[in-house]
């Protein structure tokens, strides 16, 4: 059973989408198949997210995301992780990459790798992610599965911060899912990610309110 009235239990009030002097310049990171990658760029185009993508990042060659970046006309780079000496290596790029593009923020929208305080301490409060778990609930890899075997009833997605202990950092927005009886990891992911598809652009723009405020300027 997966009726419609059951695929969220607790959702963010999604009330007046913020507006600004100029659009959040957003990068964004994605390894997979960039499902939320596209949420942001769907939320952009129907004039909810005031923001503009002005890079895509993959670390994975043949992924999705680049797939859609190129159907989306977004630009896309792929920055290899194998190819790097260290963590911190690829993180200097990523920042150079990234500053090179004038962005003020980073969502990682399903990124699997781990980042280091080389990329954390470029984006103070400006690195987000979205994790597959009602945080700080099932950090780490495999959050479904984790809370599949936990036995617990209810699952979620949570946006947040990024600091430097993986899947930690101040909540900016979570949804509440719940484990049907008889799901299997599929069907409980593609329940959560359809929250996460929601949850994600709203996110960001409570971050921007709060990026933006900040730096002193709508702007
Ligand atoms: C999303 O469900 C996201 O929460 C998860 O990867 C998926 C990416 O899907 N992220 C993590 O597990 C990070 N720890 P997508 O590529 O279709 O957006």
């Amino acid at each position: 059973m997966d009726s419609g009235c059951y695929s969220a239990l607790i959702v963010p009030a999604i009330g007046t989408w913020p507006r600004f002097d100029s659009p959040l310049r957003l990068g964004v990171m994605a390894s997979g198949a960039g499902t939320n990658f596209e949420a942001l760029h769907n939320a952009i185009s129907c004039g909810d997210l005031d923001a503009r993508i002005h890079l895509l990042v993959v670390n994975n060659p043949g992924c999705e995301a680049i797939q859609r970046a190129s159907r989306l006309n977004i630009p896309c780079e792929l920055r290899d992780h194998r190819q790097f000496a260290s963590r911190e290596a690829m993180d200097e790029d990523l920042v150079t990459t990234f500053r090179n593009e004038g962005v003020e923020a980073v969502v990682m929208a399903g990124w699997m790798r781990i980042v280091t305080p080389v990329l954390i301490d470029a984006f103070p409060g400006r690195l987000i992610n979205i994790h597959p778990s009602l945080l700080p609930a099932f950090r780490g890899m495999d959050a479904i599965g984790q809370c599949l075997t936990s036995g617990v009833t209810i699952a979620g997605c949570t946006v947040h911060e990024v600091q430097k202990d993986v899947d930690t950092g101040p909540v900016l927005a979570q949804a509440a899912v719940p484990i049907l009886e008889g799901d299997d990891r599929e069907q409980l992911a593609r329940r959560i990610q359809k929250q996460e598809h929601q949850l994600l652009p709203w996110a960001t723009a409570l971050a921007g309110q709060r990026w933006r405020s900040a730096a002193g300027t709508q702007g």
